[in-house]
């Protein structure tokens, strides 16, 4: 009994090991393992009969048993070792992986140039002390226009193309200004030092030049004894953060209606840029913003009086300016969410 169990063992090795030289792949050796090594497998079944041997002879079986066990699983790991090998190294030759490729980058979003142009001007006058106030976009005739001093009929309404809307005497804004008198009317005769971002709207012929819809940063500054001097020396101050320290300030006089006196502001541009002539139309000064001292109404309209406080406003194009610092040629590239245009910033 013990000696036919014994025999039976060898062939099923013989037969096992002959069966798994011819394992041609890695699933034909899983199934060979599966054959000998599985719940219902040979191998399994070879242990099992050793409770059948007799007594006096079990040990031998035993021993003979485990090792043929054990020769078979060696063998069977190493041929399924170079199975694995052999097939990666098919693939690699069939499908070659150029390791030299550069990686596919995952695409990153970024901030829009307008955003980030906004971001700096923040900046600069959250270091002059200023705070950023908002305002809404839609406005009453009221504050776009009358108490801003320029009442109905006011020729210089002229000067803003505007949308109105459906609902009489409502506008979209077409500039920053209102906002002033939305902030003084909060702040109830208490000194006020902001800046009030914001977009604007006007009706007009889009051009490489002109946008109907555009950002504006306005400033307002009142207080007891504010001149002149100080307007000047913030747009000053802003001009070189914003352009270089070199920069200098070309204060022009002009007209709006909602201030007294009224200016303009160049800076000089950098003489060895090439792009000089064309932003400066040949005259070196290119102009930023327009500026002056709060008109005694508009301080009036706003609830100040004119006899005890003093105040300058300036409101300055953010997106002019970018594309000045970069020579942008046409300001309709902003909200056409052209990718080629907006991935250079
Ligand atoms: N609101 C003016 C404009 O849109 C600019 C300005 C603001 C001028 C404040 C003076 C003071 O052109």
């Amino acid at each position: 009994m013990a000696d036919d169990a014994t025999d039976e063992l060898k062939k099923l090795e013989g037969q096992a090991q002959t069966h798994l030289q011819q394992c041609a792949d890695e699933a034909a050796l899983r199934a060979w393992n599966t054959q000998y090594f599985g719940d219902k497998g040979l191998v399994k079944a070879a242990l099992a009969k050793l409770s059948t041997i007799p007594k006096e002879q079990r040990g031998t079986y035993g021993k003979e048993v485990n090792r043929v066990k054990e020769d078979l699983t060696r063998a069977y790991d190493a041929a399924l070792a170079s199975a694995k090998a052999a097939a990666l190294q098919a693939s690699l030759t069939a499908n070659p992986l150029d390791v030299s490729l550069p990686g596919r980058g995952r695409p990153r979003g970024r901030l829009h140039p307008a955003t980030q142009i906004l971001r700096q001007i923040y900046t600069i006058f959250a270091d002059l002390g200023f705070q950023v106030y908002r305002t809404r976009e839609v406005e009453t005739d009221e504050l776009n226009f009358e108490f801003l001093n320029m009442p109905a009929h006011h020729p210089a309404r002229d000067m803003w193309d505007t949308f109105f809307t459906t609902t009489p005497g409502v506008v979209l804004r077409t500039h920053t200004s209102p906002g002033q008198i939305h902030v003084m009317r909060e702040a109830a005769g208490k000194p006020i030092r902001v800046i009030l971002p914001g977009m604007c709207y006007r009706n007009e012929a889009i051009s490489t030049r002109s946008e109907i819809q555009f950002y504006q940063v306005e400033g307002l500054v009142i207080g007891e004894g504010v001149t002149m001097a100080d307007l000047k020396g913030t747009i000053t101050a802003f001009a070189r953060r914003m352009f270089g320290p070199e920069r200098r300030v070309r204060i022009r006089s002009s007209y709006f209606p909602f201030t007294e006196p009224s200016i303009e502001v160049d800076i000089d541009w950098p003489k060895d840029d090439p792009n000089r002539d064309r932003l400066t139309k040949g005259t070196g000064w290119l102009e930023i913003l327009g500026a002056g001292m709060v008109h005694p109404n508009v301080l009036r309209a706003g609830g100040y009086d004119p006899d005890k406080v003093t105040g300058f406003a300036f409101g300055m194009g953010p997106q002019r300016m970018l594309m000045l610092k970069h020579a942008i040629d046409d300001i309709r590239l902003f909200w056409q969410n052209e990718l080629r245009f907006l991935r250079q910033f």
